[in-house]
């Protein structure tokens, strides 16, 4: 008898959930929701609800019920699982979904349970949880099998994670709870003390996919942004340039290479030389910034190259690993 059973992949990120079935992208969505505040009830989500942001009544409030990779606001995070299986799957639930959902590196038992849970509450037939950078080498097909050491690096919205993977299994990893959402905020400051001009978030992460680099050697570009004057409050508009987003990221950028280097005083040399031969992978929508291949392949000494599907392959990888439960299942973390 054939299985009418669908079974997707789920990157559900501080920023974006993506939904893949095998490798076709299903959903691709920021993970927002606005939510009426009297009733705590969810009126629209995804790209609809983060165009509301900072446009929106007292009463409904517009956010991100992950952060940092975790789920922070449980009933709505189920909620939103809820519309976006519908929406891929159809409204009738007939053959509910087997479902495979990321969760970052190194994130506790009890953060993985309500994954899980959130998933089944969702309206999913089985769930499997399974690491981010694990899925991501999946999704771009990183041979993980054989006894050879693959890195991948994930610079997320909400987390930079780095895991070195051989054998089907995780040898080393660390996660931070830091990433694209810090920069947007670094820049905000930056642009403050630098012409005194408050800008909003939205605007910071619009300045920083036009704009922004990780490194001065690439093409400058400007763009003129409205923001408000520090003193007198009244608006006022600035130019901003990628000398200026280089400037503001160099921090958050340091915090990239420290982690690195922490994960890889975790791993054996063996496999450092793999790495060192083989290079490291770039995925997470940061890693779209211009030029943070050639900061990371800098820095580190080792060669960083940027994967053709970086923002998706978290997603596909995770489907994928559907198929691979027998290789895969000491690796996943446990519910
Ligand atoms: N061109 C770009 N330059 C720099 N940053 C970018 C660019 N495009 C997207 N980003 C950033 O990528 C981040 C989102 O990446 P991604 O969708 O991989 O995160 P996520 O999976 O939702 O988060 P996490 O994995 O941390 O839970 C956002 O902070 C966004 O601003
Ligand atoms: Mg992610």
């Amino acid at each position: 008898m054939p299985s009418f059973t669908r079974e997707l992949g789920i990157d559900l990120g501080t920023s974006n959930t993506v939904i893949s079935e095998g490798k076709e992208i299903l959903l691709h969505e920021p993970t927002s929701v606005a939510v009426l505040l009297d009733e705590w009830k969810m009126v629209e989500w995804g790209q609809a609800a983060k165009d509301m942001t900072g446009r929106v009544p007292e009463m409904i409030e517009v956010f991100n019920p992950l952060q940092h990779g975790v789920i922070a606001e449980y009933e709505i995070t189920e909620n939103l699982l809820k519309y976006v299986i519908r929406k891929v799957v159809g409204p009738m639930l007939l053959f509910r979904p087997k479902l495979m959902i990321t969760v970052p590196c190194g994130i506790t038992s009890v953060e993985c349970r309500a994954v899980h849970e959130a998933g089944l509450g969702a309206g999913s037939r089985e769930v499997y949880l399974i690491q981010a950078p694990l899925a991501a080498a999946v999704g771009i097909d990183l041979p993980i099998a054989p006894p050879t050491g693959n890195m991948v690096i994930c610079l997320g919205g909400g987390t930079n994670q780095v895991a070195v993977m051989a054998m089907n299994n995780i040898i080393s990893a660390g996660t931070e709870r830091s990433g694209g959402v810090k920069m947007d905020q670094d820049i905000i400051d930056h642009i403050r003390k630098k012409y005194g001009v408050i800008i909003s978030q939205i605007t910071a992460e619009v300045v920083k996919m036009r704009v922004g680099a990780a490194v001065q050697e690439v093409d400058s570009l400007e763009m003129e942004v409205q923001g408000q004057d520090q003193v007198t409050g009244l608006p006022s508009s600035v130019e901003i340039s990628s000398e200026d987003v280089v400037e503001a990221l160099q921090d958050e950028l340091e915090n990239i290479v420290v982690l690195v280097r922490r994960v890889l005083e975790k791993t054996p040399p063996e496999l450092i030389s793999d790495i060192m031969d083989r290079g490291v992978a770039l995925c997470g929508g940061g890693t779209q910034l211009r030029g943070v291949d050639r900061y990371l392949t800098k820095e580190l000494g080792i060669p960083a190259y940027l994967v053709d599907n970086p923002t998706t392959c978290t997603a596909q990888g995770a489907a994928q690993s559907l198929t691979m439960l027998d290789v895969l299942q000491r690796a996943l973390p446990p519910v």
